[in-house]
């Protein structure tokens, strides 16, 4: 994609939680790494408590409520009335279906708080990625940005970017200072991930 006369990239970002990944994604679209290849045309939320789903409201963006009863289509419908062509997973718990991983092939993203291809998988999330971790005796730990496949945390890796484990370090610091370099590290690796298109 040419930034300088291409049009922006309509990207949904899939939530399910607090959100700070979506924040910097959209600081960042309105003057960052992503100003000016993307805006947030959507935010898909798996439930309707997602404290994400608070910041997207007070940014003006578009919000779907995913929740157990309603239908894969509504949720297709909804990405393509916004002509979505990009989707960015950012704490969101649910399983992609394969009709999104087909409709969107090679053009989702999820971000993980570890350096996989270690610590990741099926239930590796939260504080769970962390603690695992430092019980491991690791003395560098990061966050990953890779495109997602039909397996939880095996796509292809994109980016990734690393911080040091202290010996005093616990659960809740190792998870501060990951997430402090998610907000820097997502945005970079979606941008790269729209330019590469
Ligand atoms: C992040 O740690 C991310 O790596 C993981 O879920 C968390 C989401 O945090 N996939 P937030 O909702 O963006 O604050």
């Amino acid at each position: 994609m040419n930034a300088g006369r291409a049009k922006k990239a309509n990207l949904a970002v899939f939530v399910s939680g607090r959100g700070s990944n979506l924040d910097s994604i959209i600081s960042s679209c309105a003057d960052g790494e992503l100003e000016p290849l993307a805006r947030v045309a959507l935010v898909v939320a798996s439930k309707s408590s997602a404290a994400a789903l608070e910041i997207a409201e007070s940014s003006g963006i578009d919000r779907f409520i995913y929740s157990k009863d309603i239908p894969l289509e509504n949720l297709l419908a909804a990405l393509a009335d916004r002509d979505v062509s990009f989707i960015v997973l950012a704490g969101y718990v649910k399983k992609i279906e394969d009709e999104i991983l087909q409709n969107f092939s090679g053009n989702i993203l999820n971000i993980h708080p570890a350096l996989l291809p270690k610590f990741g998988g099926k239930g590796m999330y939260g504080k769970k990625v962390h603690q695992a971790v430092i019980e491991s005796g690791e003395k560098v730990s990061g966050a990953t940005v890779h495109y997602v496949s039909e397996v939880y945390d095996a796509g292809k890796i994109l980016d990734q970017e690393t911080v040091s484990i202290d010996a005093d370090e616990t659960v809740d610091s190792l998870a501060v200072k990951v997430l402090q370099i998610e907000h820097e590290l997502y945005p970079r690796s979606i941008a790269i991930a729209l330019r590469s298109l």
